[in-house]
């Protein structure tokens, strides 16, 4: 049990890319009645252009500094579930405001699974590159212990089907 706190906080999923932040949410909040928010989803319609070309345009840097606006504005409203980009935890500043405005759960993902879940997705600028799990590995590299100390729950998604993780979840917050 994590603060039984769930009837009040939202609810905050951070993960790398390819762990379902975005399909776990979306079920989490029909299950909980709550308003689901994709971080990723809001910056898209913010500017009316995809991810990637946000990147093109902008590059990472400019990418990051919507995503911090982005995620301001979203962290005011209420009881929401919200889906973080695998990124959102790089700046500290972005840290302190998930910490402040939520229980933040952990989709711990390995590797391969990221690989398998993201081998034909085209909408990640990251990973589009010669060698992914280069890439990956990395990238997990520094952000793996910035998300294991964030958590309040971690929650394994590996071999687990998308009920089993909301399940997870759920017996774990309430
Ligand atoms: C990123 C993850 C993406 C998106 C952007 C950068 C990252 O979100 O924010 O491509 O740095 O890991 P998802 O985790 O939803 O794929």
């Amino acid at each position: 049990m994590v603060l039984g706190m769930i009837t009040q906080a939202n609810i905050i999923l951070i993960g790398p890319m390819g762990s379902g932040k975005s399909s776990v949410g979306k079920q989490l909040a029909e299950k909980l009645h709550r308003s689901f928010f994709d971080s990723d989803i809001e910056i898209e319609k913010s500017t009316g252009v995809k991810i990637p070309l946000i990147f093109e345009l902008e590059g990472e840097n400019g990418f990051r500094k919507r995503e911090t606006q982005t995620l301001k504005k979203l962290v005011r409203k209420k009881q929401i579930i919200l889906a973080t980009g695998g990124g959102a935890i790089i700046r500290e500043y972005n840290r302190q405001l998930l910490q402040n405005n939520g229980i933040i759960v952990y989709l711990l993902t390995s590797i391969d699974t990221i690989l398998e879940r993201t081998k034909w997705d085209q909408n990640r600028p990251l990973l589009q590159t010669e060698n992914p799990r280069l890439k990956l590995e990395s990238l997990m590299k520094s952000r793996a212990p910035l998300y294991e100390n964030l958590a309040q729950l971690t929650v394994a998604t590996d071999n687990r089907t998308l009920q089993e993780v909301v399940e997870s979840i759920i017996d774990n917050l309430t």
